[in-house]
């Protein structure tokens, strides 16, 4: 039997550029440079909200920051109540919640898009329910017209979080102008990176003062709206207008460094984007579909990391398909995004009933027979077509003997 072969493939690699790293060699060869956040955040702000399409955007330190205070600030504006919240997503998305007081209340998941599933989305909707906060997993676009169109009819405010996901559209316009608001993170393995960072996104001027101030230790001087301050000023004349704080936050604030490596990686994200949606097409055109899920909703993907599902519960290919990537040292993640089913996690055992992770069986199967692999950008197209021959040599996993 022939050895399998070493690709030596991570998760992500080549995702920040010497040219990168001379922009940032740039500022600090100033004389007496401002590290702290200044006209760079501001002006990845302004570049990062034409690119998307939006009016408005705060740089934060990471994605999970972005959606903490998304939460915070649906809270200040909604009051307690519940959130519609996915059961495969990161933890921060669960735990913004949480922290935030709302109840999250869960919805399984699309198997074609790995997002919630609009139907059952539409099924937990209550009198209480304050949002929904749908994650956009692994580049797919989990948005519906149908989704969208009751939420409107019901005003019901719409969060995407599109950590995962930049680029990506809904009948051609990017995801994150459709929600309230919208988060993303520029962790190093994902489309773009600024070291660690995230960006919260939105049209909405009332929010965006909010979160502005959240950034920042709830200070009302953040705010960029001058009518604001002095409202604050006049209604609290006992207090210094330097020192008016106006919500209970922390400091998610980044640095000048972290925004010139997003102004400068921000030029090349289509490009990189439109690599990877190559490389996922020819994924998912050369795996074979008797063991493998290959029916994902392609169109508006943009993906950065390439989802292998199995077709059946097989737990026996399951360990055939771990230990051949072990073997070729592909790098890979079991449960795709996330690490799986939330509910299966302790942090959310301990508040919810005995195995309500039951619930939710198509998020489970992902959790036990879902993985994802590095889409970075410059891999080729023919390594792409070697992986799926690898995969689809496995034995096994067609749902009969192997
Ligand atoms: C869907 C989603 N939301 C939020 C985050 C948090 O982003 P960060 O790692 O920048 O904190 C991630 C992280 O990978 C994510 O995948």
């Amino acid at each position: 039997m022939s050895a399998t072969p070493k690709f030596h493939w991570p998760l992500m690699q080549n995702n920040v550029l010497r040219e990168d790293l001379d922009a940032v060699i740039e500022l600090l060869q100033q004389t007496d440079p401002i590290l702290t956040q200044s006209k760079n955040v501001l002006a990845f702000e302004k570049e990062w909200s034409d690119w998307l399409g939006v009016k408005h955007s705060v740089f934060v330190n990471s994605g999970s920051s972005a959606n903490f205070i998304t939460l915070a600030a649906l809270k200040i504006l909604k009051g307690p109540g519940e959130v519609i919240t996915p059961p495969l997503t990161w933890v921060s998305d669960v735990a913004s919640v949480l922290h935030a007081g709302f109840e999250p209340v869960f919805a399984d998941i699309d198997p074609q898009t790995l997002g919630m599933s609009t139907g059952r989305i539409l099924e937990k909707i209550t009198p209480r329910t304050k949002a929904v906060f749908l994650t956009h997993i692994l580049g797919y676009d989990a948005l519906t017209d149908r989704l969208l169109a009751e939420l409107k009819a019901r005003d019901i405010p719409l969060i995407e979080d599109v950590c995962e996901s930049h680029g990506a559209t809904h009948n051609g316009r990017r995801l994150g102008t459709f929600g309230w608001v919208s988060n993303f993170s520029y962790y190093y393995a994902h489309h773009m990176t600024t070291i660690e960072g995230g960006m919260v996104s939105t049209d909405d001027p009332e929010v965006y003062q909010i979160l502005r101030m959240l950034r920042a230790h709830g200070l009302v001087r953040e705010s960029n709206d001058a009518a604001l301050r002095d409202t604050y000023s006049r209604d609290y004349p006992d207090l210094n207008p330097d020192f008016i704080f106006a919500y209970p936050t922390y400091n998610v604030r980044s640095t000048e460094i972290n925004a010139v490596m997003g102004r400068s990686q921000l030029r090349r994200l289509d490009d990189c984007n439109q690599r990877r949606t190559a490389n996922l097409k020819v994924f998912l055109d050369n795996l074979d579909p008797a063991k493998y899920r290959t029916d994902f909703k392609f169109e508006g993907s943009s993906n950065y990391a390439f989802t292998l599902v199995q077709k059946h519960a097989d737990e026996e290919f399951s360990q055939r398909i771990q230990s051949t990537l072990r073997e070729a040292v592909i790098e890979f993640r079991r449960g795709t995004s996330g690490g799986g089913n939330q509910l299966r996690q302790p942090y959310l055992r301990k508040l919810l009933k005995p195995n309500a992770f039951l619930e939710y069986p198509d998020v489970d199967h992902v959790h036990f027979f879902g993985y994802y692999i590095g889409n970075y950008p410059t891999l080729e197209p023919s390594r792409v077509k070697q992986l799926c021959d690898l995969l689809n040599s496995i034995p096994g996993g067609t749902g009969g003997a192997p």
